[in-house]
């Protein structure tokens, strides 16, 4: 077995954490942990809180109540570039990219954060920054080998089918070497085959960089197959934890979900 498969300490800890918008409640008092290196999914019907729920954990909603930690420090207040500073990437439920631009360039503004020389220190300091222009232009390379898409480097994202745009968007968050990667419906709306090659890169990336990983996820097959553990929202409210087999036998989340078709 790979060592940076082996599941470690807590990484991400959110406690008692709620947040309502106007009238609704996305999240009520919801509690959870994310184990290093492991695969996450957080499952829930539709509005259950699941997209808030990861909006809180990178820092793009501040919950009323609450507190996340991560990495043993406990936020004050957390904003999405600090996130993404201390190694957190994310994927949207709509795709995010620059339709107009290439797959090779979509995938080099994940590197953004880790550009050290700006603008002035560009005039200046132009070895330095040709040595890290160098550097980026590996580490996307090796991501464009990675989730085999080199044959479309160069094409305009808008013109990939649906399923090789999900892919680039994962490369863009790969591209900042996260160690915690949040996917949001990463599958949703693929077909079948398409659905098996994102697996594929989900769990590879698990596997190859010990990424830990938590992932939004309506197929419930999916699901089952890949995560370590899994938690269940519904309404706002957290009705289930732990590993999938426990997941699939819990009566509250049979009735809320798995017997309700989605
Ligand atoms: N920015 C916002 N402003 C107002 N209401 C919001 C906002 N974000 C989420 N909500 C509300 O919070 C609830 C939970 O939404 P959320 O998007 O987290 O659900 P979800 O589990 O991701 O659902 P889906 O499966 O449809 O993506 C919903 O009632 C939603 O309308
Ligand atoms: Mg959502």
């Amino acid at each position: 077995m790979n060592p940076n498969r082996k599941i470690g300490d807590v990484i991400l800890k959110a406690e008692n954490i709620s947040m309502s918008f106007g009238g609704v409640k996305a999240l009520t008092n919801i509690s959870l942990e994310v184990r290093e290196h492991e695969v996450l999914s957080i499952i829930g019907p539709n509005g259950a809180g699941k997209s808030s729920m990861l909006n809180v954990i990178n820092g793009v909603y501040h919950p009323q109540e609450g507190k996340v930690t991560y990495k043993g420090r406990t936020r004050d207040k957390m904003e999405p570039h600090l996130a993404a500073k201390q190694g957190i990437a994310r994927t949207f439920q709509n795709i995010a990219l620059f339709k107009g631009m290439s797959v090779l360039d979509n995938i080099m503004t994940g590197r953004n954060l880790k550009m050290h020389t700006n603008f002035l220190q560009q005039a200046w300091y132009w070895g330095r920054t040709q040595r890290e222009e160098i550097k980026n232009r590996k580490v996307v390379e090796e991501i464009i080998d990675f989730l085999e898409i080199q044959h479309v480097r160069k094409t305009p994202v808008g013109r990939l089918p649906y399923g090789l745009q999900k892919r680039v968007e994962l490369g863009r968050a790969l591209a900042a070497e996260p160690t915690l990667l949040l996917l949001d419906e990463p599958m949703a709306g693929m077909n079948v085959e398409e659905k098996q090659d994102m697996c594929r890169f989900i769990l590879d990336v698990n596997d190859e960089f010990g990424t830990t990983i938590v992932l939004i996820e309506h197929d419930m097959g999916v699901v089952m197959d890949i995560s370590d553990r899994v938690v269940v929202l519904d309404y706002g409210k957290k009705i289930g934890d732990g590993i999938p087999e426990e997941v699939r036998q819990n009566p509250a989340v049979i009735a809320a979900y798995l017997g309700t078709s989605h």
